[in-house]
């Protein structure tokens, strides 16, 4: 059990499943090169965003659901890493909107998805996501939500009034080392995810789990909610 293997087999699994890329390897290459740091999710995570349906056995029927995803909301761009990912599961009329605080990790992003030939389909909004997300008309059918953690519990209300029955909702980052158990913890993220859980767990128009991770981003973790009414 250490970082150093579950760096070793996030790689090979990478090397089988996901293969080069030079959008999303530039992508990162750029990211580096213009500060960002490396907090995007894993190239075998991001694969899960693309399309979830066809990369993961469990909770098949949960995932499935996303397959047609024609307009995606996204919460945390950073340098577009995951927006990748997501907007190539957009049909070629679909739209994705993110959202992004740093108007620098906005720029790299546009440059990035310009790179890849998916800006004429991503949205980049540069604002508080509370902000910018108040001002929002739904419905979407993928909301991916990752950006500041104590914001979780507000970002979460918000996917839920911006979807349809049938919306999937992945949060990213929801366990984080294991700190998430504790009850008594004052960090901010850990109570912002612990509220996004009773949230999820009270909520009756989703249902939700979450899946502990082990790889090259360490030990963490990400909800899957489907809005089901
Ligand atoms: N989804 C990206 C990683 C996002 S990192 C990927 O996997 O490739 C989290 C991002 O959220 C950072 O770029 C940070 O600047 C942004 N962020 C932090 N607080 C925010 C806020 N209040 N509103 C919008 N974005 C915010
Ligand atoms: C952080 C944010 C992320 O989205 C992530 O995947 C890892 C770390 C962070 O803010 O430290
Ligand atoms: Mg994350």
């Amino acid at each position: 059990m250490s970082q150093e293997l579950w760096s070793t087999v996030d790689a090979y699994i990478s090397e089988v499943l996901v293969g080069p890329d030079e959008a999303l390897e530039g992508a990162l290459r750029r990211s580096s090169e213009a500060g960002l740091p490396a907090i995007n999710v894993a190239p075998n995570q991001g694969k899960l965003l693309q399309r979830p349906a066809a990369t993961s056995r469990a909770g098949g029927e949960l995932l499935a659901r996303v397959q047609g995803a024609t307009r995606i909301l996204e919460v945390g761009t950073l340098g577009g890493y995951s927006t990748i990912w997501l907007a190539r599961a957009l049909p070629p009329d679909g739209r994705l909107v993110t959202i992004e605080l740093e108007p620098h990790h906005a720029e790299v992003a546009r440059t990035n998805l310009a790179e890849a030939g998916l800006l004429d389909r991503v949205d980049v909004r540069v604002g508080p996501a509370a902000e910018i997300l108040a001002d929002l008309e739904g419905p979407f059918d993928f909301v991916f939500i990752d950006a500041d953690k104590p914001s979780n519990p507000e970002y979460f209300q918000h996917a839920v009034r911006l979807s349809r029955p049938g919306t999937v909702v992945v949060v990213d980052n929801v366990v984080r080392g294991g700190s998430v158990a504790d009850a008594d913890s004052d960090d901010p993220a850990v109570v912002g995810t612990r509220r996004l859980n009773a949230l999820m767990a009270a909520e009756p128009r989703v249902t939700a789990t979450e899946v502990q991770t082990v790889g090259s981003k360490g030990h963490d973790g990400f909800a899957l909610a489907v809005v089901v009414a």
